[in-house]
């Protein structure tokens, strides 16, 4: 049941709120920390703090203290409490929300025709160039309204929730002109308002070259830097610029200029980068001091030089390189040079129609050799970095939202990314109030 979205946004009515809620008897409380990290790199990625028969104190939306069962002062708890909700978590685990640092889950309509055309062999570039893609939604965007494009978005956000997800970046991308551009972002903001989730926004015009620009690809960046960047700044839309720097689509002297229009508006760079080519697009990032660089199927040793010398998180979109059936990212190399590594779902109507992060961490195992604790790490804490919310969700430490999820009964975290398709996300948690609890299996 679902008490959130459906049924209570629309009425206005506040979820479900207790003065304090104790987790107790949990099997394994996963992903703690008593001194809240910005990431986890390297070696580090395959080390996860946890704790065997748990609890979990949850206070005014925040997380207010854990520990071991033997420790619990149940006592001082109750007291000067009006009211105490306690949940018996045994058998179960509990995890921290997801952080899914890269979606365009704002979008007009599915794409299951190119779906067709991509098991027939065209490749993603060719569909592009026959006006299908990007292009194709840009098409049904600028006819829908604000209200269509609320309404299916909110859906998809209560999709993620249910799967687990407590956070998430959206893109705008699909307008490619600038009251298109407003619309999403507007979209993106009411979310921000409807929703419990945390959700940053990303202004993404540089996605493709719309067709009334199609031989004028400069007038296309002129346009982003002298109308889109300046009208979104305006209204306080966006949290960071992105531009689809690759092969085919932005070059890096377009990147570095629209990188730059939108720094001097506050918007800080978090790029599409190399994947369909060595680019040049990580290393115009780390220039730009990008919070984060995405997709990565193409690094080499200078793309990990550079990334290591800054501030960026590399992030991989596991789910877009097996839909588009790409090559996969050299994660195992990034990993061994000692980088973090982030996951991300990439939800989005062509490359990866899904926002399912359990599955994006099955995917970290089987296709890129990650362990099961770094999976984790690279959907927690390093995906809260690439996305600005470090501070606030990623890992159970106190003080953080109470962002979590309890699982169904489970052997232990690596049986998460084995049982890759089972839904194990049995009650979610977000801001301390009981969002979802799955129904049971003979509801
Ligand atoms: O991240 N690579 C660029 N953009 C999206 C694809 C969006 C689409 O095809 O609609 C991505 O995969
Ligand atoms: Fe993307």
């Amino acid at each position: 049941m679902c008490y959130f979205f459906s049924t209570l946004v629309p009425s206005g009515k506040k979820i479900e709120k207790f003065m304090k809620t104790l987790i107790t008897n949990i099997k394994q409380l996963v992903q703690v920390e008593k001194e809240p990290r910005t990431w986890v790199a390297g070696k580090d990625m395959a080390h996860l703090e946890c704790i065997e028969n748990a609890y979990l104190l949850v206070e005014d939306q925040k997380i207010a203290a854990f520990g071991k069962m033997e420790t619990l002062n149940k006592e001082a708890i109750e007291k000067g409490t009006d009211f105490l909700k306690e949940v018996d978590a045994t058998g179960r685990l509990v995890l921290p929300s997801f952080c899914d640092s890269h979606t365009h889950l704002v979008y007009a309509g599915s794409r299951e025709i190119e779906y067709i055309d991509k098991i027939r062999g065209l490749s993603y570039e060719e569909i592009a160039r026959r006006g299908g893609g990007i292009l194709n939604s840009a098409e049904r965007m600028r006819k829908a309204s604000e209200e269509e494009l609320f309404d299916s978005a909110l859906a998809r956000i209560e999709e993620i929730a249910a799967f687990g997800t407590g956070a998430v970046e959206i893109k705008s991308g699909y307008g490619l002109e600038t009251e298109s551009e407003l619309k999403m972002l507007r979209v993106i903001r009411r979310l921000k308002e409807a929703t419990p989730l945390l959700i940053k926004s990303t202004f993404l015009g540089a996605h493709a070259v719309p067709a009334e620009y199609r031989n004028d690809q400069t007038g296309y960046v002129n346009t982003i830097i002298n109308e889109m960047i300046p009208a979104i700044a305006a209204e306080e839309l966006a949290d960071y610029i992105d531009v689809f720097c690759d092969k085919g689509f932005f070059t890096v002297e377009d990147t570095d200029r629209m990188l730059n229009a939108g720094m001097k508006y506050g918007m800080r760079a978090k790029i599409h980068a190399n994947e369909l080519d060595y680019s040049g697009g990580v290393q115009v990032g780390v220039k730009y001091n990008a919070v984060s660089v995405d997709h990565l199927e193409y690094i080499g040793p200078e793309e990990i030089e550079c990334l290591l010398e800054s501030e960026t998180m590399p992030t991989v979109l596991p789910g877009a390189a097996f839909f588009l059936n790409m090559p996969y990212s050299p994660v195992r190399k990034m990993i061994e040079a000692g980088l973090p590594v982030a996951l991300a779902s990439d939800y989005n109507p062509g490359s990866s129609p899904s926002g399912n992060m359990k599955f994006i961490m099955s995917l970290g195992c089987i296709n890129y050799k990650m362990l099961p604790e770094e999976v984790i790490h690279a959907t927690t804490i390093n995906s809260a970095y690439a996305m600005g919310v470090e501070e606030e969700a990623g890992s159970i430490a106190v003080g953080k939202q109470a962002n979590f999820y309890i699982t169904k009964p489970i052997p232990g975290i690596e049986y998460l990314p084995y049982a890759y398709t089972s839904n194990l996300i049995d009650t979610v948690f977000l801001k301390g109030c009981l969002l979802y609890t799955s129904p049971s299996p003979r509801d």
